[in-house]
């Protein structure tokens, strides 16, 4: 489960209306907590933080958003505050502004544009508080590099910050450095950022496996990965790791053809976690694997395709978290709003 879903406290005496649009919300990666009053909202305000909050203007025929606004600049000013009104009013929308509200937004409300509203608003806030320290910089920037590569293939939602988790598991199991550690983490989240600078993206979705040509062209978004990250010295471990997520510990991995020592030990971790998140997710033309099967091929690679030494730490691993680390695509591409394909 996702810890760093932004939470966003939804304000309406409606119950009908803040519930369906709650449960978008929710759907489109928010935590949303409810409120049916005004005293309720400013209730909640003083014990829970929120990075985001919506109101209705009018409850019960009073106009009482402007308390809620009010009590957000006061109890939690880094808070996004959007209104909602049931009537067009300029006058009011001029004013909530001023007041510090970011938007005023014209019942009915839509969802889906309102989830991205608060996304941009969120995201925007994060970046410009003062209060943001390196982790946050890492987390936001993190997201949108996953958010693109979902982008161009969204049957991939999820697939990074999987990997990213898996990959920590392992590398602290193993003892590697925090330096090495982070540094991993970040290759994990963009490992498939080279995808996006392929000449044809039109396969990376196709139904079906790819020809000799497509899989030839496939091959080139490691390396493309590492030069499009960019020469910062401070991602030059990050981009070999990018670089090395498909080389293979026996010397058949692409694109380098690399063996053995010659992978760093991140990008052998990286290279295990990438195929059992891989073998994990269903896709149009294949099932998902179950845990006997994934387990069989893991040992069986043991010294072949992958380094002994990271199978000793992640065999046991998936013995206790197999079961749940192979469901785990389908929940995230179900929260993603995508059906799985079939
Ligand atoms: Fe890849």
């Amino acid at each position: 489960m996702q810890t760093d879903r932004p939470r966003v406290l939804l304000v309406d005496d409606e119950l009908g209306t803040i519930e369906v649009i709650g449960a978008v919300l929710e759907h489109q990666g928010l935590t949303v907590t409810l409120a049916r009053s005004t005293r309720e909202a400013i209730r909640l305000l003083r014990t829970t933080p929120f990075e985001a909050v919506v109101s209705d203007v009018v409850f019960e025929g009073n106009s009482e958003g402007g308390a809620v606004l009010a009590a957000c600049r006061e109890l939690q000013p880094e808070a996004a505050v959007l209104l909602m009104t049931g009537y067009p009013a300029v006058d009011g929308a001029v004013a909530a502004i001023k007041n510090g509200a970011i938007d005023y937004l014209q019942k009915p409300i839509d969802p889906v544009v309102l989830a991205a509203t608060l996304h941009r608003a969120i995201n925007r806030r994060a970046i410009t508080s003062e209060s943001l320290d390196y982790q946050d910089l890492v987390n936001i920037l993190s997201n949108m590099v996953a958010q693109t590569i979902e982008r161009v293939d969204p049957y991939t939602a999820g697939h990074g910050e999987r990997t990213r988790k898996y990959c920590k598991t392992i590398a602290v199991k193993l003892g590697l450095d925090r330096h090495t550690t982070e540094r991993l983490e970040l290759a994990a989240i963009a490992h498939d950022y080279g995808k996006i600078y392929l000449d044809d993206l039109t396969f990376l979705t196709k139904k079906g496996p790819l020809t000799q040509k497509e899989y030839r062209e496939v091959q080139r978004h490691p390396g493309l990965g590492a030069e499009k990250l960019g020469d910062s010295p401070h991602l030059t471990e990050v981009c070999r790791y990018v670089a090395e997520h498909h080389e293979k510990w026996d010397g058949t991995g692409y694109p380098d053809r690399k063996r053995g020592d010659e992978i760093s030990p991140a990008g052998r971790i990286l290279g295990v976690v990438e195929v059992f998140d891989s073998l994990s997710t269903k896709r149009s033309y294949k099932e998902p694997w179950g845990l006997p099967k994934t387990l069989d091929f893991f040992e069986a690679q043991s010294g072949r395709a992958f380094d002994p030494e990271v199978l000793e730490v992640f065999l046991p691993l998936l013995e206790v978290h197999g079961e749940d680390w192979l469901r785990a695509p389908e929940r995230d591409i179900g929260a993603a709003g995508l059906a799985v394909q079939g």
